[in-house]
């Protein structure tokens, strides 16, 4: 069965001391949540380590936002994977749209990106989306679909199976603008869709594929009860405890 996730990127906020007593009320409240819904926070890289460690012992799993196209070296500025798994993270955010417009993420990147985090044991988290011209024009499934081929398919199976994915339309990102949960099924059934046609049906059923984009306690119930919705990637609201836990909460 494929995991139910709510993962909350906190983006670029909160000192270390606000996201360390962030942590510890989502670690606290979360005794509430039901217990198959996974938990992940993805603090700035300056927290990881005090996060990591405020959490330890809870169910609530830390994630980085982003990691280095390089394993080591004269790098300045990157953070290479194996540093973020060796600080407490088990998950890595790759490929944010943010990312890509505004740091040139290029496909070719986020493979190099993704096999290292995946040989450092670090769970990406895929992130996917069109922006709005390319919905307007009826290009998002060619968006979304070419951003699945260049990176997540340059990857064998076993490597793949490890990937979770988060649809995120740009145009819903931080606009307080939501997916109706039409046009979130309609394209996360198109991803599970090309999953099955590239890895195979089993393959495509294993993978958790996760709704962001303006996602708030009061739509997140409706979306996670769409069939090929598995969770939700947060931002806004993942900056506050209750409607962070209030969303985990909706399934
Ligand atoms: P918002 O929930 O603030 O729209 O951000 C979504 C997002 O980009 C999560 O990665």
């Amino acid at each position: 069965m494929r995991r139910k996730i709510v993962a909350g990127n906190w983006k670029m906020n909160t000192s270390v001391a606000e996201g360390v007593a962030l942590a510890k009320a989502v670690a606290a409240g979360a005794i509430e949540v039901p217990s198959d819904v996974d938990i992940i926070i993805a603090p700035p890289f300056t927290h990881i380590v005090p996060v990591a460690e405020a959490v330890a012992g809870s169910r609530i799993a830390v994630s980085a936002q982003n990691c280095a196209d390089e394993p080591k070296g004269a790098y300045t500025g990157e953070v290479a994977a194996s540093m973020i798994a060796g600080a407490g993270c088990r998950y890595v955010i790759l490929g944010h749209s943010e990312r890509r417009q505004y740091y040139g993420e290029t496909s070719e990147k986020l493979v190099k990106k993704m096999r290292l985090a995946l040989a450092e044991g670090l769970k990406p988290i895929y992130c996917v989306g069109e922006k709005l011209e390319e919905r307007n024009a009826g290009n998002h499934f060619a968006v979304v679909g070419a951003q699945l081929a260049e990176v997540l398919f340059e990857l064998t199976p076993e490597e793949a199976s490890k990937v979770v994915i988060a649809y995120e339309p740009v145009w819903a990102i931080g606009t307080g603008v939501t997916a109706t949960s039409a046009q979130a099924q309609e394209i996360h059934a198109f991803i599970r869709g090309s999953l099955a046609g590239k890895f195979g049906s089993d393959f495509a059923e294993e993978i958790s594929i996760l709704y962001g984009g303006s996602c708030k306690p009061s739509n997140a119930a409706e979306l996670f009860a769409c069939p090929d919705i598995d969770g939700g990637l947060i931002g806004g609201a993942s900056l506050k405890a209750e409607d962070f836990l209030a969303i985990a909460k909706s399934y």
